[in-house]
């Protein structure tokens, strides 16, 4: 393993630029040291921490959120759920078809609709955490009480609702970029996440690659993203698994393990995910943007709602 300094690197280039981020957003603390600790440090990091989080009164886990449990722990990804009701389907995508999307990485291009990316060079249409949270059902689903309960059981304590993001993947692309090639997301020591499928997707259309067991090994362990030929190699063909499902499925994920979203080859895919930390990172806004809603466990949603 290479030496602290330089695993302080991946995320910061030097110590006073890691001070001037804590200064702006406290969350970059731990964000930004995660690198630096090994897999079973990070493990006995979590318990520790998760020690002293709430945990649910009486807490007694569905069958369901158990069977999601192990599936986590063992294969690192559980099998497909759903479809969600095709009314609540219905209205996630008329919102997502409605609402502009952008492109980080170039954000001279400014907003545009779903269905029309101003350059070939935009392989996802994206949605800002914002703008997901307030597409209807979304906190419904994202509070949904077997995910909650399972999220308890993988981290020890209540779960925080974290990062979200949705994308369109346009199809016809010919390099794969950003997430579409395997990495392992790295925001918080111990996290999952929901994905959802909002449009059918079969081999055309893009399919979640997950990478089943790497979730249990560090090897391979970098900020940078893995080529076909070197995950194969380290885990085996037989451990890459392609999920396709229509509309409306959904499945949980330990995003450490190796994950990306194919290219679609003639159909565009919309996918919503939500992820469940330990505790904040700084990829959620920096403030709640919603009110408080009696509904929803207030230190489980305390990073949108008041
Ligand atoms: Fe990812």
């Amino acid at each position: 393993m290479p030496a602290f300094s330089e695993r302080l690197k991946t995320r910061v280039p030097t110590w006073r630029r890691f001070f001037e981020r804590a200064r702006e957003d406290r969350r970059t603390i731990a964000y930004d040291l995660l690198p630096v600790f090994g897999l079973a440090e990070r493990d006995r990091l979590s318990e520790t921490f998760a020690a002293f989080q709430p945990r649910t009164a009486g807490f007694q886990p569905s069958d369901k959120a158990r069977g999601f449990y192990d599936a986590l722990r063992h294969q690192g990804v559980t099998a497909m759920q759903g479809p969600l009701p095709a009314d609540v389907l219905g209205d996630l995508v008329a919102y997502f078809r409605q609402t502009l999307c952008h492109d980080p990485y170039r954000p001279h291009l400014g907003r545009f609709a779903w269905d029309a990316p101003p350059s070939p060079e935009v392989n996802l249409g994206y949605f800002t955490s914002e703008e997901v949270i307030h597409a209807p059902h979304l906190l419904e689903l994202a509070n949904h009480p077997d995910i909650l309960a399972a999220a308890e059981l993988w981290f020890g304590c209540k779960p925080t609702i974290d990062n979200i993001g949705a994308s369109w993947s346009y199809p016809g692309r010919e390099t794969a970029k950003g997430a579409q090639r395997f990495h392992r997301d790295f925001d918080c020591s111990r996290s999952f996440k929901l994905f959802i499928y909002l449009t059918d997707v079969d081999q055309d259309a893009g399919p979640h690659v997950y990478v089943r067991g790497s979730s249990r090994t560090a090897r391979l362990e970098s900020a940078r993203a893995q080529t076909d030929e070197a995950i194969h190699e380290t885990f085996g063909k037989d451990a890459v698994m392609t999920l396709e499902a229509p509309a409306g499925s959904w499945f949980l994920e330990d995003v450490y393990g190796f994950h990306k979203g194919l290219l679609p080859k003639t159909k565009p895919r919309l996918l919503v995910g939500i992820e469940y930390n330990l505790y904040p990172s700084p990829l959620a806004p920096k403030r709640p943007v919603l009110d408080r809603d009696e509904r929803f466990d207030p230190y489980i949603n305390r990073v949108f709602m008041r």
